[in-house]
């Protein structure tokens, strides 16, 4: 294409941010046109495919949003039950994180790697104060996956140690080493061999734990870290039993092996703590966070993790562990710093408690009314699952869901689950008008197939 065209096209897009809310008719519509053709030219085909789960309507292309929903080109309202898989717990755009974040983009958006970091340095020293027990030290990322390396890398560097436990089902991420400790077969299957030393066992068992340790340190092995997610998110929102995180932190004592709890998706209240290991009363050695600590609004991941593990390599050269161009820079560390302010002064993990309740006592009812379709419910906070039968149900509920302008999507590792989790902010209305509408859905499942 010529280098003019090349910049008319560039200009029709730009114009189009520039002036979001005056768009033509003619416009909206060559968007969506052009939002299809590229994503299946230059994308990827399969994503048409893979959003008709959603929806089979190709002309809803998302553009706005706010508060507990975000808006189509044409302006019409979807309430986000789904919240970017755990992304807007501080809701969509919520202002006490955007202006701070606009500030920062008019004066400083990136930084020049080579100076001491201010607002990196403030973002350090709340998250040492707002996690559990000794953990002090964090080290920044920008994507979850990235964040769970680091966590594993850490463990090897300041242990010396080899080898990693982690669960059956588990979700880390999908960069090499964090599929390497996720534990569903079809991701890594095209990877193998992924990073050898690493052994599955079944979630929520302790006992699974100490046996797979003690077999590795017969076999003359080592034990570098215990890998888990305090409740299983893609997994379909699996709690594990009363204690067991106790117990697997008494046995990492036991063998001396780093206990690493990835509170990507728990974390920063969505469980109705600030952290899940709060509830579970456990310090591990490495916590990971992500998905909501930037606020919704930037990338920003990391790890915290307990000071001795700060080796003296690791202070020689900082740069050892990693050196992640983009992470902390100043627009995710103001969003994040803003992100905890507005948690802890509004209680955020009350309000997902409180709402996360309500919900589930709800669909409790639903539940007993179709049990025939609705197998099981299940949650903490506002991480939700809703279990089906049959796949064929879930996917009907969140196509038909949808359609009534309510989003919400399966989890990654479990096709029989739909997933609630909206943002604390979400209101009651939306929450009774879910309910409501799940009610006529069911209903229309069960005359479908005369249940
Ligand atoms: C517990 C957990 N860890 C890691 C990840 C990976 O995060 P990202 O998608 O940002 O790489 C996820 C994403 O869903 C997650 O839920």
């Amino acid at each position: 294409m010529e280098k003019e065209t090349l910049v008319k096209d560039l200009h029709f897009i730009l114009d189009c941010i520039q002036n979001y809310d005056q768009l033509s008719e003619q416009t909206k519509e060559q968007i969506t046109q052009d939002t299809v053709e590229y994503t299946r030219d230059n994308l990827n085909p399969g994503w048409l495919e893979y959003r008709k789960s959603v929806s089979d309507d190709f002309t809803i292309v998302e553009w706005s949003d706010g508060g507990d929903s975000f808006y189509d080109l044409n302006n019409e309202r979807y309430y986000d039950f789904l919240g970017g898989y755990g992304i807007f717990t501080a809701g969509h755009r919520n202002p006490e994180i955007l202006e701070p974040v606009l500030k920062q983009l008019e004066r400083q958006p990136m930084n020049s790697q080579e100076l001491l970091e201010p607002l990196r340095g403030y973002l350090a020293k709340i998250m040492a104060e707002i996690t559990p027990g000794d953990l002090n030290n964090i080290f920044l990322t920008s994507g979850g996956a990235e964040a769970v390396e680091m966590s594993l890398k850490l463990s090897r560097l300041s242990s010396g140690k080899n080898w990693f436990i982690s669960a059956v089902n588990a979700f880390h991420g999908k960069s090499y080493g964090a599929l390497s400790v996720t534990g569903k077969d079809i991701y890594r299957k095209p990877y193998l061999p992924l990073i050898q030393q690493v052994q599955h066992v079944e979630y929520g068992n302790a006992a699974a734990v100490a046996a797979a340790i003690e077999n590795l340190i017969k076999v003359g092995e080592s034990v570098a870290a215990v890998i888990l997610e305090p409740i299983q998110g893609e997994a379909g929102v699996i709690i594990p039993p009363e204690g067991y995180l106790k117990e697997v932190r008494a046995i990492c004592d036991k063998y001396e092996v780093l206990l690493i709890i990835d509170e990507i998706q728990t974390g920063m209240g969505r469980t109705g703590t600030l952290w899940r290991c709060e509830a579970e009363e456990i310090v591990p050695d490495i916590m990971v966070f992500g998905k909501s600590f930037g606020g919704g609004i930037c990338p920003a991941t990391g790890i915290i993790f307990k000071q001795k593990l700060l080796v003296n390599e690791m202070v020689e050269d900082p740069c050892l562990l990693g050196s992640p161009t983009f992470a902390g820079n100043p627009l995710s560390s103001v969003a994040s710093l803003a992100t905890i302010r507005y948690m802890l002064k509004n209680d955020i993990p009350q309000m997902c408690k409180e709402k996360g309740e309500y919900i589930l006592e709800k669909l409790m009812f639903l539940k007993a009314k179709y049990s025939e379709i609705l197998v099981d419910v299940r949650g903490v906070g506002l991480l939700i699952a809703m279990e089906f039968a049959h796949p064929e149900e879930g996917y009907f509920t969140a196509k038909e869901l949808f359609i009534r302008h309510f989003l919400t999507a399966g989890t990654l590792n479990n096709s029989k689950t739909i997933r609630i989790e909206p943002p604390a902010v979400i209101s009651y209305e939306a929450i009774e008008a879910l309910l409501h509408n799940l009610d006529e859905v069911f209903e229309m499942i069960r005359i479908k197939e005369n249940k």
